[in-house]
């Protein structure tokens, strides 16, 4: 993801890659060497007591999130952090409770929030009351750190909390309670692999959440969204870039083509906030909504039960 947003950046050109930092040093110096860094280290603390650095990108393995973000914080650098916030929900709510107390951007990495035909979607249908996301990938390998209950918690954490982000932006309101099964279905890692939970929001609307590795579909691909509103039905297939709409009270389909352009897009928005534009982008607290979405419906299948998803103001009582 490292090398992902640097070639965003560069596209952008306003920003410089001054360094970059890995734990393996040979990747660091991979990195400094491809986009002309001014100096790579596998020492994070040297970035961030470095008053020439503006702002730090954290897009290391998710169980280092937490202390680095910490350390950013602390630093009073601008932060870009990669999603998940962390492995487990504590550490998550650590991080929100760190977050926002000085006015530096902390944007939490949900790109989908700005793909063009996303935005379109949302535009369509302002006031869905029927949303379903699915992220359905193919089989994760065993030896995929992001599969491992300690590096990454697995597929539904790591991908699942892009489709929680999702289907919250595209409702419009809060998650109050939250139905899911759910399991370890096949992999050998142990990890809750697939899930299908359903949410209930604050304004009364359903959104379905559908997230795991059991095989991309035929014809949908490996991300779908359906929106039903009174304005009518939204599809969005081929990786959220083709949109299908049907206004209600017809039977004619519009088709509108878009970019994959999320990343390069909250890239932008990235740097326009560091200068000083007044805009909306996703917050640490976003990455912790999403997060806790996602692990109250892990308890759910593991309870069989519904479980209330609490609110920020609630957040104190969420251990
Ligand atoms: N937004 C998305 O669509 C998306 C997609 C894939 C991954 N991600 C997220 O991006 C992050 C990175 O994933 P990736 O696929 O690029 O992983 P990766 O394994 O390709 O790269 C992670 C790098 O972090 C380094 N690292 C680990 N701990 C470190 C530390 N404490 N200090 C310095 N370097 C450290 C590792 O050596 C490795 O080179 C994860 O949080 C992941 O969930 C997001």
């Amino acid at each position: 993801m490292g090398v992902l947003h640097a070639r965003a950046l560069k596209q952008l050109s306003e920003a410089k890659i001054y360094a970059c930092c890995d734990l393996c040093e040979s990747k660091a110096a991979a990195f400094a060497n491809q986009f002309q860094a001014e100096y790579f280290t596998n020492q994070p603390e040297r970035i961030f007591n470095d008053p020439a650095v503006v702002g730090v990108y954290l897009t290391t393995t998710t169980d280092s999130h937490l202390s680095l973000f910490s350390l950013a914080v602390k630093s009073g650098k601008h932060i870009f952090l990669e999603k998940p916030l962390a492995v487990s929900i504590g550490h998550a709510k650590q991080m929100a409770v760190l977050s926002g107390q000085n006015d530096l951007v902390q944007l939490t990495a949900f790109k989908f929030r700005f793909y063009e035909m996303v935005v379109k979607a949302r535009q369509l249908i302002p006031d869905p009351f029927m949303v379903s996301v699915q992220i359905m990938d193919d089989p994760w390998g065993a030896d995929f750190w992001a599969n491992d209950p300690i590096a990454g918690g697995g597929n539904v954490i790591s991908q699942g909390i892009h489709g929680a982000d999702l289907l919250h932006f595209l409702v419009g309101a809060e998650p109050e309670q939250v139905f899911a099964v759910g399991d370890n279905y096949h992999q050998p890692t142990g990890v809750i692999d697939n899930l299908s939970a359903t949410f209930r929001f604050a304004n009364g609307s359903a959104g379905s959440l559908v997230v795991g590795d059991s095989g991309t579909a035929p014809l949908v691909g490996k991300f779908m969204v359906q929106m039903h509103g009174k304005q009518g039905s939204v599809m969005l297939v081929d990786r959220l870039t083709r949109l299908h709409f049907k206004p209600a009270h017809t039977n004619t389909v519009q088709y509108y083509q878009g970019e994959e352009d999320g990343v390069l897009k909250e890239n932008a928005v990235f740097i326009d906030i560091v200068n000083g534009a007044q805009q909306l982008y996703p917050t640490i607290w976003d990455g912790f909504r999403a997060q806790m979405m996602i692990d109250v419906a892990i308890r759910s299948a593991q309870s069989r039960r519904a479980f209330p998803v609490l609110c920020r103001k609630n957040i104190e009582k969420y251990n």
